[in-house]
C-alpha cells in the first residue's frame, strides 16, 4: 500500500523521522526492539522496499550503536549478538513481507483491470455483431427519411419553375427537406455512437429517452416479423447514473432476444417496453413479449455466458447485459408470462452507488 501521494523524498524522509523518534522513545526506557520494530514497519509500509530497507539499516545501526551494548557483561556476549541478530532478521522480515504484500496487492488490481478490459471488448463486440444481424432494417431506417428528402427536394424544385412559382409551398417542401435530413443524421449518429468503442462514462440518463431512441432504431425490425411495439413510459422518473450506451446495449439486447422469441409464434405478436418508478428510489425497465417463453427446465441458465438455444446465438447477451446493469447497483431477471412469453425486468438505482 505505498502511498502514490507521497514523493521518493518524502518517503525516505519518513524511514528516517520514524527511526529518528524510535530512538527518542526508545531512549529513556531502554525499550529498542519494540520501537524500532514499530519505526521499520511504518517505514516499509507508507515508504516501500527502499525506505523499509534503509530504515532497517538505520535501526540496526543506532540499535548496535547506543543499546546493544548497554549493560554488556563479557559473559553474555554470544546472548547479546543472538539478540541483534533477531533483531535484524525480524526487521528485514518486516521489510520483505510488506513488499510481498503490496506486489501481491498490485497484480490483483492489474489483472482486475484486464478483466474490466476483456469485458468491455467483450461488450463492444456483442454489440457490433448485434448492429451487424441489424443491417438491413437499420439501412432501411436511414433511407427513408433520405427517399422522403429527395421527393421534398423534387416537389420545392417543381413549384419554383412553374410559370408561376408558389413560394410558399416551396418553402414548406425545403423545410420538410431539412426535417428530413435531420433525422437521418441523427440516425446515423446514434449508429456510429453504438459503434464507437470507448471506456464507460458516468452521466446521468434519462431511462426515457433511451428506451425512445432504442425504439426507434429497431422499430423497423420489428415491423418485419409484423410485431406490435407499445411503450408504456412512467413520466417524471428520476435519472439514473451510467453509460448512455450501455444502457441502450442492454435494451438492445433484451428487445432483439425479444424479436427472436416471436419470429416464429402464431398470433398476436406485440412487444411491450414499459419503465415506471419502483422501490427504494429505483427505476425498473421491463421488456415484455408474447414469444415461446423461457426454455423450459432451463431457465435458470438463460444469464449463464455462451447459453444459447439458438442455432446462430452467441449466448452473451444475457451475460454481458446482467454484468452491466450490475455495475450499477442494479438487477436484471426474467419471468414467464401468461399465457405465453417471458418477461425480462431490471432495475436502477437512480441515486446510484456505483460499484465498481
Ligand atoms: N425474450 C426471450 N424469450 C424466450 N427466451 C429467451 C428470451 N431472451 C433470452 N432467451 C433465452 O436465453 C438465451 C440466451 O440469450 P442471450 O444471452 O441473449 O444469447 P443469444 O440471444 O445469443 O442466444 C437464448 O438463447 C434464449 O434461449
Ligand atoms: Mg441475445
Amino acid at each position: 500500500m505505498r502511498m502514490k501521494v507521497l514523493s521518493r523524498l518524502q518517503r525516505y524522509g519518513l524511514a528516517i523521522i520514524s527511526c529518528g523518534i524510535a530512538l527518542a522513545v526508545a531512549w529513556p526506557i531502554d525499550a529498542p526492539s519494540s520501537c524500532f520494530l514499530l519505526a521499520v514497519t511504518v517505514s516499509s509500509l507508507f515508504g516501500g522496499l527502499g525506505p523499509g530497507l534503509l530504515s532497517v539499516a538505520l535501526s540496526a545501526f543506532v540499535f548496535e550503536h547506543f543499546f546493544l551494548w548497554r549493560t554488556f557483561a563479557p559473559a553474555r556476549e554470544s546472548a547479546t549478538l543472538l539478540r541483534f541478530a533477531v533483531f535484524l532478521i525480524a526487521t528485514f522480515l518486516i521489510t520483505v513481507l510488506m513488499e510481498i504484500k503490496r506486489r501481491v496487492e498490485e497484480s490483483g488490481v492489474r489483472s482486475q483491470e484486464a478483466l474490466r478490459m476483456a469485458q468491455s471488448d467483450l461488450a463492444h463486440v456483442n454489440r457490433v455483431t448485434t448492429m451487424g444481424e441489424l443491417t438491413a432494417s437499420l439501412s432501411h431506417e436511414v433511407n427513408q427519411p433520405i427517399a422522403a428528402a429527395v421527393t421534398d427536394a423534387n416537389t420545392c424544385l417543381r413549384w419554383l419553375t412553374r410559370d408561376q412559382p408558389d413560394l410558399e409551398e416551396a418553402r414548406e417542401a425545403a423545410s420538410r427537406m431539412v426535417k428530413d435530413a435531420t433525422r437521418a443524421a441523427e440516425i446515423v449518429s446514434r449508429i456510429r455512437l453504438i459503434f464507437k468503442k470507448g471506456s464507460p462514462q458516468r452521466e446521468l440518463v434519462d431511462v426515457n429517452e433511451v428506451i425512445k431512441e432504442m425504439t426507434v432504431l429497431l422499430r423497423n425490425e420489428a415491423q418485419r416479423y409484423s410485431i406490435a411495439v407499445g411503450m408504456k413510459l412512467s413520466p417524471g422518473l428520476p435519472d439514473i447514473m451510467g453509460d448512455r450506451v450501455q444502457l441502450q446495449q442492454v435494451l438492445m439486447n433484451l428487445i432483439m432476444n425479444a424479436i427472436d422469441s416471436m419470429k416464429t409464434v402464431d398470433g398476436t405478436r406485440e412487444l411491450i417496453i414499459q419503465s415506471q418508478p419502483s422501490e427504494n428510489e429505483q427505476v425498473m425497465v421491463s421488456v415484455i413479449d408474447t414469444g415461446i417463453g423461457l426454455p423450459k427446465h432451463q431457465a435458470d441458465q438463460i444469464f449463464n455466458a455462451f447459453f444459447t438455444t439458438k442455432v446462430h446465438g452467441t449466448g452473451m447477451g444475457l451475460r454481458i447485459s446482467r454484468s452491466i446493469v450490475e455495475s450499477y447497483g442494479g438487477r436484471l431477471w426474467a419471468a414467464d408470462n401468461t399465457p405465453r412469453g417471458a418477461s425480462f425486468h431490471l432495475t436502477l438505482p437512480s441515486k446510484a452507488e456505483v460499484h465498481e
